[in-house]
């Protein structure tokens, strides 16, 4: 009896954080932000004082990370602890999703935290948002979608949530350092950023988040 898995893979900035955790909350699944994973392995390096291109040390944090992720209530995001503390804000900024992107091009971080994902996985079913969920974490996923959008789209929604939060960014460097990120993603060795061969490609350019969820409710539903 095997417990069922929506995964949602796709480029950073297409929305995946906000419909996994509608898809989840609707559903009243689990929810694995993996990508949370990659980012408190590159806080808790750099605050252990272990450097990003110390590939041992690396590993040795990601095998002994002490997280918890705990639901948000009503509508609340999914608070992230870090040896107990909340780092919730602290791993969303971009200097810490490069960070990441540079510690996930190794293949035995990957494998450090391999288990720790797959564990993610239970009753009544899990909502897994990443880049290699349908591929190589889950690949038996009943359900996989790869969702994506224009860099430029992608670009423009990271704008306003961050001069929302009074930021001080040019759309320009952001597009560069999406750009950037796209490029280690897809083209890394390990696990690289692309649609599993099953996978259902929405492309949420111009779409309402309503919109997205709808489609990706329907591809669940297909399944
Ligand atoms: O999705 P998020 O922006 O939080 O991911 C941060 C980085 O972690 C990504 O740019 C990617 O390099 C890495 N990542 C990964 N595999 C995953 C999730 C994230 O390599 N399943």
């Amino acid at each position: 009896l095997t417990v069922p898995v929506i995964a949602v893979d796709g480029p950073g900035g297409a929305g995946k954080g906000t419909i996994t955790q509608m898809l989840a909350r609707e559903l009243g699944w689990h929810l694995l932000d993996s990508g949370a994973l990659y980012r408190l392995t590159a806080l808790a390096a750099t605050r252990k004082g272990v450097s990003l291109d110390d590939e041992a040390g690396l590993v040795a944090v990601a095998a002994s990370l002490d997280v918890a992720f705990e639901p948000g209530v009503e509508g609340e995001p999914v608070r992230v602890l870090l040896d107990g503390a909340d780092v919730t804000r602290e791993i969303r900024t971009e200097s810490c999703g490069n960070n990441a992107s540079l510690v996930a091009v190794m293949q035995p971080v990957r494998d450090a935290l391999l288990q720790r994902q797959r564990d993610f996985q239970k009753s009544p079913g899990l909502v897994a948002d990443g880049r290699d969920m349908g591929t190589v974490v889950f690949p038996e996923a009943p359900v996989k979608i790869f969702l994506t959008a224009s860099a430029e789209e992608r670009a423009r929604r990271r704008f306003n949530q961050l001069k929302d939060a009074g930021a001080d960014v040019t759309m320009q460097d952001l597009l560069d350092e999406i750009r950037a990120r796209d490029e280690r993603d897809m083209n890394r060795a390990a696990a690289p950023l692309k649609p599993a061969d099953d996978a259902q490609v929405i492309d949420s350019t111009g779409l309402s988040i309503k919109e997205v969820f709808d489609r990706c409710m329907a591809v669940a539903g297909q399944a």
